[in-house]
């Protein structure tokens, strides 16, 4: 696993935007596997600029998202298609049928996530899959407990998961109470994985997973078992390790 150690957010919302557009311009056919939460914010605004500052060229670009909230549509505005079309696809010359998101709404559950690993085979895995951390090291919406072997499932979500994430909707109630993510060894199938981790509530989580131990109670802990990893951290969120 590669470290980068920057100062602040900013900062690391900039290297991880480096990254990622160099990913584009050596190869402008790329899959992006795209992540939700505060934490990529500033990558894609940087991205964005990139768009008319650096001239990155979205028009070959395919992205795949880790997760959605089940029972959510894609124009509700606490989905997470609502959330990546404002914070990002609706601003890069990106055509949105290449942009891939799990439907909150398909029924039966079971073959949307069939659906879903079948199309991050066939136009996937990512070249490059960003990722944020939970505060109990969840990735995309895999909980503590959850495989190793996992592809994409519906889970139900921890209620430290709903309080966190109550901050975007109206109450806490109003927190879906079932997601559904690309499982763990989804993610792994990736070339190559950015995870990123600013602030002190992450400062726990970012100790525990450069402890190294592989465990299903900590699900980021398995990304050391891919051989292409890079965790951008600020000094705050690296503050404990
Ligand atoms: C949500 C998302 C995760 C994300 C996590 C961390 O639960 N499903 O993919 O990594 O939040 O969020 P934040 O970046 O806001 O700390």
């Amino acid at each position: 696993m590669k470290l980068i150690r920057v100062e602040n957010y900013k900062e690391m919302s900039s290297k991880a935007a480096q990254l990622v557009e160099q990913q584009i311009l050596d190869n402008p056919h790329s899959v992006l596997g795209l992540a939700t939460g505060s934490t990529p914010l500033g990558l894609y605004e940087q991205l964005i600029q990139g768009v008319s500052e650096r001239g990155i060229s979205y028009r070959h670009v395919q992205t795949i998202n880790l997760d959605e909230y089940q029972g959510l549509s894609g124009d509700h505005p606490n989905s997470y298609r609502h959330f990546m079309n404002e914070k990002l696809l609706g601003h890069i010359d990106i055509s949105l049928e290449n942009t891939h998101i799990p439907s909150g709404k398909s029924l039966p559950v079971e073959a949307e996530c069939q659906r879903y690993e079948a199309l991050i085979d066939k136009i996937g895995p990512p070249h490059l899959q960003m990722l944020g951390m939970g505060t109990n090291g969840h990735i995309g919406f895999n909980e503590p407990g959850t495989l190793e072997t996992s592809l994409t499932h519906c889970v139900k979500l921890e209620a430290s998961t709903r309080s966190s994430n109550a901050r975007f909707f109206s109450d806490r109630d109003s927190v879906p109470t079932h997601a559904i993510t690309m499982g763990i060894q989804s993610i792994l199938k990736s070339e190559q994985i950015l995870v990123l981790a600013s602030g002190k509530k992450k400062a726990q989580a970012v100790k525990r997973f450069l402890e190294g131990h592989t465990s299903k109670d900590f699900p980021a802990s398995f990304l050391w078992k891919h051989n292409h990893v890079t965790l951008i951290v600020d000094s705050d969120a690296y503050s404990l390790a």
